[in-house]
């Protein structure tokens, strides 16, 4: 099924591996602890205050398991999220499926994540009174942003996996269509990542990283003054 199978991860939860990029989805320490860690605490958790909504775009969608996490969490923390996910290679809706995703979230967060993985592409669809997605189906190292973002998920295949998608160039556009005091998180803290987001115009953070991973990145936009 599309070149992709199903594998178990430290903490029980699933993810994808792909035969075209020979990698995993997410880290096999944890699918789910990686997902609430990167993303959801250090990225999504970092800029809330003060924010009543939050553009938040990210790049790799895959599984939509950070999508529902997020629509989660907006829930929880009653703030308007309008996500924008980009992904080439959509997986199927079999595939997806049997990642168990639907058994094992918590039951109000496998309904969101159901309802994120039957939305179309290319049109706003609101999921819940809280958030709201809209798939691309691009390619993100052709794709020129048109709308603006508070928070970054960047959620690519690792730097040795697929490097043009870490590039300073590419770097450079997210930089552009981040507004002030927004941020990009992401689980790679090589060296020529954060060189090439501090090129790029970011502040760039080391925090300590998920399970099996020493260290992460969150990136700042922060104001010129
Ligand atoms: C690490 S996985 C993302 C995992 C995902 N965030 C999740 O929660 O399941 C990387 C994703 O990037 C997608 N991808 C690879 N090349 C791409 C490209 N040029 N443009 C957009 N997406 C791409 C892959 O198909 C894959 O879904």
């Amino acid at each position: 099924m599309d070149g992709l199978k199903v594998v178990q991860t430290a903490d029980g939860s699933s993810t994808l591996y792909s035969d075209r990029f020979n990698a995993c989805y997410h880290s096999v320490n944890g699918a789910l602890t990686e997902s609430m860690h990167v993303f959801i605490k250090s990225g999504f958790e970092a800029i809330l205050p003060n924010r009543h909504t939050i553009d938040l775009l990210e790049v790799g969608l895959g599984t939509c398991l950070n999508a529902a996490l997020t629509a989660y969490a907006a829930e929880k923390y009653r703030v308007e999220v309008r996500y924008f996910g980009i992904e080439l290679y959509p997986p199927s809706d079999d595939i997806l499926y049997s990642t168990g995703y639907a058994e094992i979230l918590e039951p109000e967060c496998a309904t969101l994540w159901g309802k994120i993985v039957k939305a179309p592409a290319t049109e706003k669809v609101q999921i819940s009174p809280w958030f709201s997605v809209f798939k691309i189906y691009a390619d993100y190292t052709q794709w020129i942003p048109t709308e603006s973002f508070d928070l970054i998920y960047f959620d690519a295949f690792a730097p040795d996996d697929q490097p043009e998608m870490w590039s300073l160039e590419n770097f450079r556009k997210l930089f552009d269509a981040l507004r002030p005091n927004g941020a990009l998180v992401t689980y790679s803290a090589k060296g020529l990542v954060k060189q090439n987001l501090r090129d790029a115009g970011f502040s760039v953070e080391r925090l300590q990283g998920p399970p099996g991973k020493r260290h992460m990145v969150r990136a700042w936009k922060t104001p010129v003054h």
